[in-house]
């Protein structure tokens, strides 16, 4: 017998008492209500007074993991992409390729245009120029000195465009200033920064037809695949590009479904900067995005705060550099979320850690051919350096 079930029965012995004296009705309801009361055992007001209020603390808690583990129930997955099968080897030739996708091969290539909004990513940034540069005709970039959430930014491009000197001669560089408006939603600066830089493009030079490649500058398209879409003709007007998605460094391989990075053949007056889905075409293993990959924890908890998501931040914790390496090395995720994923299947199948991948191969080249500077993206090198 336990000591709840002994208190329950001497509860309802007190009551019994006190009832059996009671004579007049109105009394008698009250002291019943009373009885009532008392005849709740310690294990209701537990129930009342500890499980409930933990239960409400937990959704406030865990209210993001709730919602986003009932997502199948209130929101159903987008229209499936029209997948376009990619083919490539280095020992086939260019108009082979082209034919295996259906296209012609032109006499001559088309001029490339990579235009990103640059907030922190120095080093992701040397990556995608140093892979793309033989293909691109105009490098143009954007910065700030707001970040999406309105906080005041240093220019990073600017006070490191001496690291940038190989692309000096193909380089669109434009500064905007920022807004600073209080409680705005952080998409709406975005806007604001995406319609400067069709400005930018059009003081760059860029003519119809010719391709732009509109993408976060962690979406690193391939540069074959941009030397693909160049030398063959009647590619689609738009085409989103399938990549490969990494988080925090190649070592952590999540899935192939980064879709929002875009090539377009450019049309005067229609084309507008966007990051949004745009077609249904998806061109199959386009190339890598690398989330979060950053060489200091003081670039995380930048990002954590300057992220169009920063309501994702709910607790200060989350910016504690011993978390966030922590996280890092555990294949964790930073804002303790779930996958944002459409079935039950794939949220259970994803929830957890991200698990090691122990493959380096067909990253971007100059990654590489300089492991030794960019260490930190490698498998085996979690720990980043601090401050
Ligand atoms: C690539 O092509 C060259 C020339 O045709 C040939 O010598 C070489 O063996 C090929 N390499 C592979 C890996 O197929
Ligand atoms: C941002 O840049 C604009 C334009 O150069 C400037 O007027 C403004 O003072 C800057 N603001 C901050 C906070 O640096």
């Amino acid at each position: 017998m336990t000591d709840g079930y002994y208190n329950s029965k001497k509860t309802d012995d007190i009551c019994e008492d006190v009832c059996g004296e009671q004579t007049s009705r109105g009394a008698l309801t009250m002291s019943r209500l009373r009885c009532m009361f008392r005849g709740l055992d310690m294990k209701t007001y537990l129930f009342v007074f500890v499980f409930i209020p933990l239960f409400i603390f937990s959704v406030y808690l865990h209210g993001q993991k709730i919602t986003y583990f009932l997502r199948p129930i209130w929101e159903s997955p987008p229209q499936p992409f029209n997948v376009i099968p990619h083919y490539y080897n280095e020992n086939v030739t260019q108009e082979t390729l082209c034919k295996l996708h259906g296209w012609g091969i032109r006499e001559s290539p088309r001029r490339v245009f990579d235009a990103v909004l640059f907030s922190n990513e120095v080093d992701i940034l040397t990556i995608r120029w140093k892979e793309l540069y033989p293909y691109i005709t105009q490098f143009v970039l954007l910065e700030s000195n707001s970040t999406f959430t309105g906080l005041p930014k240093p220019l990073l491009f600017s006070s490191n465009r001496q690291k940038f000197e190989f692309v000096e001669p193909r380089l669109t560089y434009g500064m905007i200033g920022g807004r600073f408006k209080k409680g705005e939603n952080p998409f709406v600066e975005e806007a604001y920064q995406r319609v400067a830089l069709d400005q930018l493009l059009r003081i760059a030079g860029i003519e119809d037809d010719d391709l732009l490649i509109m993408s976060d500058v962690d979406e690193i398209p391939s540069a074959h695949t941009i030397n693909l879409l160049r030398w063959c003709d009647n590619i689609p007007p738009i085409l989103h590009l399938q990549l490969r998605n990494y988080l925090y460094s190649f070592e952590y391989y999540l899935d192939s479904k980064s879709w929002r990075a875009s090539v377009h053949r450019y049309r005067s007056g229609k084309t507008r900067y966007a990051h949004f889905r745009q077609t249904d075409l998806l061109l199959s293993d386009s190339g890598w995005h690398c989330s979060f990959c950053f060489r200091h924890i003081s670039d995380f908890i930048f990002k954590m705060k300057a992220y169009s998501h920063y309501d994702r931040v709910r607790f200060s914790h989350y910016l504690n550099p011993k978390r966030i390496q922590d996280v890092i090395c555990n294949g964790a995720d930073l804002f303790d979320m779930l996958p944002e994923e459409y079935t039950f299947q794939e949220i259970i199948g994803k929830m957890g850690p991200v698990p090691r991948s122990y493959s380096a191969v067909n990253l971007p080249a100059y990654l590489l051919n300089n492991a030794e500077d960019y260490k930190y993206l490698l498998p085996g090198n979690c720990k980043r350096e601090g401050g």
